[in-house]
């Protein structure tokens, strides 16, 4: 299906000044990876893992954008800033925004739109909560999410775009989705967008899986047709767990 890609999301974890060296941590752990390795770092954070990524096969990205270009927004950072450090990816409307920091799928859909725009890989992430999945709505509100994020992008543009599907009851908690519930969802992700673009797109469009994936239960995860990679939260900030995941990818 499409290209494998592990991404770490760090959240609110590690200083700038352990970023240089995890980052090298993570690039020899994982030397020869033969999927694409990304960590999301705090803004803080980005600039030293720019710099500790240079000349490895490991790619940095942000973990949040704003979609205006510039101007009188306090505390924003924009796409035209991610890309002048030397960033390649982006995570938006991660679960814990939409929670925390009033993400909606209209700003998911904005900020997909500028990332792109600017040549930023936007991670998107759709998920549902433990009431969404016990209602029986999952694939519905996926459904809407996927649509919602996607609307007026191209094809060609769409495809770039990696999706990540993110169940929040299995964020955080140790409690992962059975491969066959992510599998089940990601295969509904992938028949969406065959109906949004083109079976084509449908089969080159990266599917990530995240919520307590591990360096146990990567391989089983990964082997499944339609999860095509995972964003890891707290096993990315262990590069030995993060190295396991990784090759469990190959
Ligand atoms: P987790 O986080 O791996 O710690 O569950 C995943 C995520 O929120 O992206």
């Amino acid at each position: 299906m499409g290209k494998y890609i592990i991404a770490g999301n760090w959240k609110m974890n590690k200083l700038p000044s352990e970023t240089y060296d995890f980052v090298k941590e993570v690039a020899a752990a994982t030397e020869g990876a033969k999927c694409e390795v990304v960590c999301c770092t705090p803004y803080v954070c980005l600039a030293e893992a720019v710099k500790a990524a240079k000349d490895t096969h490991v790619k940095i990205g942000a973990e949040n954008l704003h979609f205006e270009d510039k101007g009188a927004f306090t505390g924003e950072v924009s796409a035209d800033m991610l890309v002048d450090l030397g960033v390649d990816y982006v995570i938006i409307g991660h679960s814990e925004r939409r929670q925390y920091f009033a993400e909606t799928d209209e700003t998911v859909n904005l900020k997909t739109k500028k990332a792109l725009e600017k040549g930023l890989i936007p991670i998107v992430c759709v998920g549902e909560s433990l009431e969404e999945r016990e209602a029986g709505i999952t694939m519905d509100l996926i459904a809407i999410q996927v649509k919602k994020a996607f609307a007026g992008i191209e094809a060609a543009d769409a495809k770039k775009v990696v999706i990540a599907y993110e169940p929040i009851w299995a964020i955080g908690t140790g409690k992962t989705a059975t491969a066959e519930q992510a599998q089940e969802v990601c295969e509904g992700i992938r028949k969406i967008f065959a109906e949004l673009y083109c079976d084509k797109c449908a089969a080159e469009v990266t599917i990530q899986y995240g919520g307590s994936m591990n360096a146990g239960n990567a391989a089983e995860l990964l082997a499944k047709n339609d999860i095509d990679g995972g964003l890891i939260g707290g096993a990315s900030l262990k590069s030995a767990d993060f190295a396991v995941i990784v090759k469990a990818a190959q």
